[in-house]
């Protein structure tokens, strides 16, 4: 568990640090995307909030963290949630001039919608002090804000896998964040189960008598 939150540190850590090169005047290496020449405020914005998010995030799912520094809890917590919103919100323009066209486009765009949603409703379930539901939601909503992590794994392994840049590209804007919300979910599955368990007697008159596990 810690060398895992180690490595996801040394990630999040890496990805914020290559983000924040946007904020340059003169941006070393930068992506060639059209959006680096069609919305550089967009992307320069969008990189450095969801950097910041990306960096954040880690501390948020430390026990030890949040029993000893309840109140810093909170106050990254605000800060994870602002810097999504304005995150995705620099992204959405991104979305339209995408590499490779509308696919990855799309493939953008619901990344950034479920990024916001999986947000929402974790910040709702904490106001509700429903904290195992607010843990489960934010674990979604980083899970998507790692997406940025995949997506810079999965670049490079198709490329030294001879794969043609313009398929893979579409193809990743999707694997990135699917893979990692399918991670995830499976991991919450077999930590916590499910949490709303319907009594047998309710499950057994619903059609095919399947219990109702919402989560
Ligand atoms: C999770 C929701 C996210 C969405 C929907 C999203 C969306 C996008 C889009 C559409 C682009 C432009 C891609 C293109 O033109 O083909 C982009 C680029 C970029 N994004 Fe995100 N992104 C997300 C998360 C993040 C995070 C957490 C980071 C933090 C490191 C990040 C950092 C960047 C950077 C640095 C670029 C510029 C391209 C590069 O240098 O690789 N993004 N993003």
């Amino acid at each position: 568990m810690k060398t895992g939150w180690g490595v996801l540190l040394f990630l999040a850590l890496v990805n914020c640090i290559l983000a924040m090169r946007y904020l340059l005047p003169r941006v070393p290496f930068p992506a060639q995307l059209p959006n680096f020449k069609l919305h550089r405020i967009a992307l320069t914005g969008h990189a450095a909030f969801a950097g910041i998010a990306l960096l954040v995030g880690p501390f948020q799912f430390l026990d030890t963290f949040r029993r000893r520094w309840p109140t810093l809890h909170g106050r990254l917590g605000w800060l994870y949630i602002g810097t999504v919103a304005l995150g995705a919100a620099f992204a959405l323009p991104l979305t339209l001039h995408a590499g490779f066209g509308p696919i990855s486009g799309a493939g953008f765009l619901t990344l950034d919608i479920v990024w916001l949603l999986t947000t929402a409703i974790a910040l709702r379930w904490a106001i509700k002090l429903r904290f195992d539901l607010h843990r489960r939601w934010m674990l979604r909503s980083y899970a998507l804000a790692a997406a940025a992590i995949s997506l810079r794994i999965m670049l490079p392994i198709s490329a030294v896998m001879g794969l043609s840049p313009a398929p893979s590209y579409r193809a990743i804007a999707w694997l990135c964040w699917l893979t990692n919300l399918a991670l995830v979910e499976t991991w919450l599955r077999l930590r916590y189960g499910t949490v709303t368990r319907v009594p047998l007697v309710h499950a057994s008159s619903r059609a095919g008598g399947q219990p109702d596990n919402r989560s």
